[in-house]
């Protein structure tokens, strides 16, 4: 059902946001804000605060955030199609009803539906295969090879594909399936030569999604051969970057975070070693839709990436999008094994356990493989490993959290901690908002990145002013545009900032945020519109640092804008631009 955006806002409108949160959370009136314990974490002292002005909400503890959609989704775990409901009724909204869906919707989803069913019934037919006679190696493979029980082959539905080249194809259309759907299944393939199997002589693990249907397949050889695992392709049902195995049995596991690791079998002898909360990517790089996919069940991951190379090195591509995400990522050392698979056959789950109960804090292990690059008994060499910290602290957005971190790591690097806040300030808002000389000294491989995220720094810092104050809006105006913007979600807000001023010369925060449909842009955005930075910078600071951060803007802008160029003239115009910046001076009117 799809309701208009005129009817979303109506709806809430109707619905004040403290009363709302109030029938959930104790609030406690503080200055222009109300404060509560936050009821998506556990925490004796409050920070989850309610904002009547902006009618959003917002946890510096957890991250959690948004409106009042977006705090009746979270709390009641309800579908935004509910909580509209649930919301319209409180309001005394009426909302239309459901009409019919269009033919085309309705087609594409009677085709999901059937490639859902053909692999259910593939699932069927492998399992069955195992326990047949022509499946015995299969089974033993997994049984005797593997050690997995009969409880737990049962438990993810494990099976075995034979020698017969066509028999799941033959089995598929006797069912009554049609070339034209088996051939976008992916389990077999249709062509002029003849019609084949997809996998033959593997054991087979069937693939579900968090509702328990199976969508694709992964088939290891039994022993040695290429490849040693061979995938369902992605198919309308099968997207590798949405899902995650294992995912349908952890969601509902007692325990208190999410395990990710690598393989399909390492969820598996996890999960038969008592660890009912991990999960694996599908051979493919863990995506931000996984994280958010983990989110929905937990705060907190685990990560078991191989101890060698390049399992360090997913963890560190993994690690950011957790975070981005709003989770807390640690990882588990696995030494002296490769994956926890082969942990719990030698050291058992007593020892994974422990493992887990010392996992290092993402933040923590960043830093430790950073400071691998440096030689710590030389003073030069340490000086500069201290200055990446300091930068790498600069990260931490909340005041509160930085300085919990900056004690930490002043204690864990024997550095005094007012030196560190120091050199941290010292890389402050100046220096972010500046065009970087700082990073471009140093011979950080990750410098791309970091430029990126001053970038998005920039960006966010001036969406949160133009929020806090709206008459930038008029002194930035011909300057500062929602063209700037050129990260993708930043830019989407600007945009109906922008749009909002020039209707209303007002901004109201909390009707952008309806124009999101994930709740991970609710969260982001109210962040984004919650961060208070006017008690952190006195008027000149401000001054200085607004003019730093358009001239940030736009040089960034004219660097994407050149990039995308594709005629002389535009190029001058470009360079036009840049020159203009260096007399560029805005005076603000501090009142
Ligand atoms: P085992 O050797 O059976 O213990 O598997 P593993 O999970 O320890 O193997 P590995 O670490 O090599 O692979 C991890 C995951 O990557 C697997 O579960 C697969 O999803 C994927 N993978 C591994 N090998 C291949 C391959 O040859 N092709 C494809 N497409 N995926 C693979
Ligand atoms: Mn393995």
């Amino acid at each position: 059902m799809f309701y208009s955006e005129e009817l979303v806002e109506e709806v809430r409108s109707r619905n004040d946001i403290v009363d709302v949160i109030s029938s959930y959370v104790n609030l406690k009136r503080k200055g222009s804000r109300y404060f509560g314990l936050c009821p998506f974490h556990n925490e004796k002292s409050a920070s989850f605060s309610v904002s009547p002005d902006k009618q959003l909400y917002n946890c510096f503890g957890c991250g959690a955030g948004g409106n009042v959609y977006t705090f009746i989704m979270e709390y009641e775990n309800y579908t935004f199609q509910e909580a509209i409901k649930m919301l319209a009724e409180r309001g005394g909204v009426e909302l239309p009803k459901e009409e019919e869906q269009s033919l085309e919707a309705r087609r594409a989803a009677d085709f999901n539906a059937l490639l859902l069913e053909i692999n259910k019934e593939a699932a069927k037919y492998f399992y069955y295969q195992l326990r047949c006679e022509s499946g015995a190696q299969g089974y033993e493979y997994l049984n005797k090879k593997r050690g997995l029980s009969e409880d737990t082959i049962k438990k993810f539905g494990l099976g075995y594909s034979n020698k017969t080249s066509n028999d799941l194809y033959q089995y598929l259309k006797a069912k009554g399936y049609k070339d034209e759907v088996l051939k976008d299944s992916g389990l077999v393939t249709i062509s002029e030569k003849g019609n084949y199997d997809k996998f033959w002589n593997r054991v087979m693990f069937p693939i579900m999604d968090v509702h328990n249907k199976v969508i694709g397949f992964g088939g290891r050889v039994m022993g040695e051969g290429e490849p040693k695992y061979l995938n369902s392709p992605e198919t309308k049902v099968f997207d590798k970057s949405r899902n995650l195995y294992g995912m349908n049995i952890a969601r509902t596991s007692k325990r208190p975070n999410i395990i990710v690791c690598e393989g399909y079998l390492d969820v598996i002898a996890l999960h038969q070693a008592g660890f009912s909360n991990a999960v694996a990517s599908l051979g493919t790089a863990f995506t931000s839709q996984h994280a958010l996919l983990i989110k929905r069940y937990t705060k907190e991951v685990l990560l078991t990436y191989d101890s060698d190379n390049a399992g360090t090195k997913a963890a560190l591509r993994a690690i950011p999008i957790l975070k981005d995400a709003g989770l807390t990522a640690k990882i588990i050392n696995m030494k002296p094994y490769k994956d926890p698979d082969e942990f719990i056959k030698n050291l058992g789950a007593e020892e994974f356990q422990k493992r887990i109960d010392e996992a290092t804090n993402s933040f923590f292990f960043e830093i430790e493989v950073l400071q691998r690059d440096y030689d710590m008994s030389d003073p030069e060499q340490k000086t500069k490993f201290h200055n990446e910290l300091a930068r790498k602290l600069l990260t931490f957005s909340e005041p509160i959290e930085r300085q919990n971190y900056i004690e930490a790591v002043a204690k864990r690097y024997d550095i005094s901690v007012n030196n560190l806040t120091a050199l941290v300030n010292s890389y402050g808002y100046r220096q972010v908002a500046t065009e970087g000389q700082a990073y471009n000294r140093t011979e950080n491989k990750d410098r791309k990145k970091e430029k990126d995220s001053t970038i998005k720094y920039s960006q966010r810092l001036m969406l949160t002013w133009l929020v806090e104050e709206p008459e930038l809006f008029d002194t930035l105006k011909g300057i500062i545009g929602p063209k700037e913007f050129t990260e993708e979600f930043y830019g989407k807000v600007a945009n109906l900032l922008y749009e909002q001023y020039e209707l209303k010369k007002a901004v109201n925060p909390a009707q952008i945020i309806n124009s999101f449909t994930t709740e991970e842009e609710h969260r982001q955005a109210a962040l984004l519109f919650s961060t208070s930075l006017r008690e952190e910078l006195s008027g000149m600071e401000k001054e200085h640092a607004i003019n730093e951060t358009v001239k940030k803007l736009k040089l960034n802008w004219c660097e994407v804008a050149g990039g995308r160029a594709t005629d002389f003239n535009e190029l001058m115009e470009i360079s036009k631009v840049k020159q203009s910046l260096q007399n560029l001076h805005i005076s603000i009117n501090k009142g």
